[in-house]
């Protein structure tokens, strides 16, 4: 079994009332706490605590968390977790703010990664009792949740093979050198029935290069991009699509330079979905597909 889902993105922002803008009023996600110089925030689709935590002082990932639906599981993945050769700690309830116990992994790219099994339920916006479509306060973008984020890796497959192997996530796609020399370039993994739920492509080891949120269909992508030309938010690409994933999107800088994107669209996979290649000559149609051009600042910045 893999994990359940990608539960949230703790990163660092260089000004804090600067993020909380962003992230609250552009974006449009609650604050849910503030506490020891970090704020805890949620967007309105989401039911547990929160999916994205700020901490002042820099810029780049903190760590990533994912769920995990039993304690088993959870001592499962942190022995594979081990065995494949990555260093371990358990983390106490409480560590997280509304956290329970866990386990913190760093991965082969020296990325942290924490499981958990608890996390504060504070129920959607709209509730689970006749729920109306969309909150009437909506603010911003109004991103609906966390979908993914995309890492960066010096070596990509080693990755691939951890998350694979220890977490038990699917591959979707990859990209390769070619077909006759089939060096990875990029993979896109999914745990649930996603596109994917984490993305590592070939960069500097524990760097981000984006986390993204979902919205719910092309016209709010556009809407999105409305509010980040009213707010000034630097935009990066889109909007647009991509070959990878079928998605919508745009991808964009907040205020301390961590790149955000809003997605939309793609598949659905599962269990018995068929991994799909991408080879190199084709990248930039699978990143960016109705250009074919990926800027010089998509394939550099990361942090
Ligand atoms: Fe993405």
């Amino acid at each position: 079994m893999p994990v359940n889902k990608i539960g949230f993105v703790h990163i660092r922002v260089t000004d804090m009332d600067e993020a909380v803008e962003h992230y609250s009023n552009t974006l449009g996600q609650e604050i849910v706490s503030r506490e020891g110089g970090k704020v805890y925030l949620k967007a309105w689709d989401e039911f547990d605590h929160h999916s994205v935590v700020l901490e002042e002082g820099g810029v780049g990932l903190v760590k990533i968390g994912y769920k995990v639906d039993t304690v088993d599981e959870l001592a499962t993945y942190e022995k594979r977790a081990q065995s494949f050769g990555c260093t371990t700690t358990r983390v106490s309830n409480g560590e997280n703010l509304a956290v329970g116990d866990g386990v913190a992994i760093t991965l082969p790219s020296g990325q942290r990664v924490e499981l958990y099994t608890e996390i504060e339920y504070l129920g959607t916006q709209t509730g689970t009792l006749n729920p109306d479509p969309w909150p009437r306060d909506m603010r911003g973008a109004g991103v609906h949740r966390l979908d993914h984020a995309l890492i960066s890796a010096d070596d990509p497959a080693m990755v691939e093979r951890f998350f694979g192997e220890v977490l038990g996530f699917r591959i979707s796609e990859r990209l390769i050198t070619d077909p006759g020399n089939p060096v990875l370039i990029g993979t896109w993994m999914f745990c649930g029935q996603k596109a994917h739920d984490i993305a590592v492509v070939k960069g500097p080891d524990n760097k981000l290069h984006h986390f993204a949120y979902w919205l719910e269909d092309w016209s709010q992508i556009l809407h999105a991009g409305d509010v980040f030309a009213m707010d000034d938010v630097s935009v990066d690409v889109g909007p647009t699509r991509h070959g990878i994933t079928r998605g919508k999107t745009i991808y964009f800088f907040d205020p301390s330079g961590n790149r955000n994107e809003v997605f939309t669209g793609g598949y659905i996979t599962g269990s018995d979905f068929p991994t799909i290649t991408w080879t190199a000559d084709q990248l930039a149609k699978g990143i960016i597909y109705i250009s074919r051009e990926v800027n010089e600042r998509f394939t550099t910045v990361f942090t």
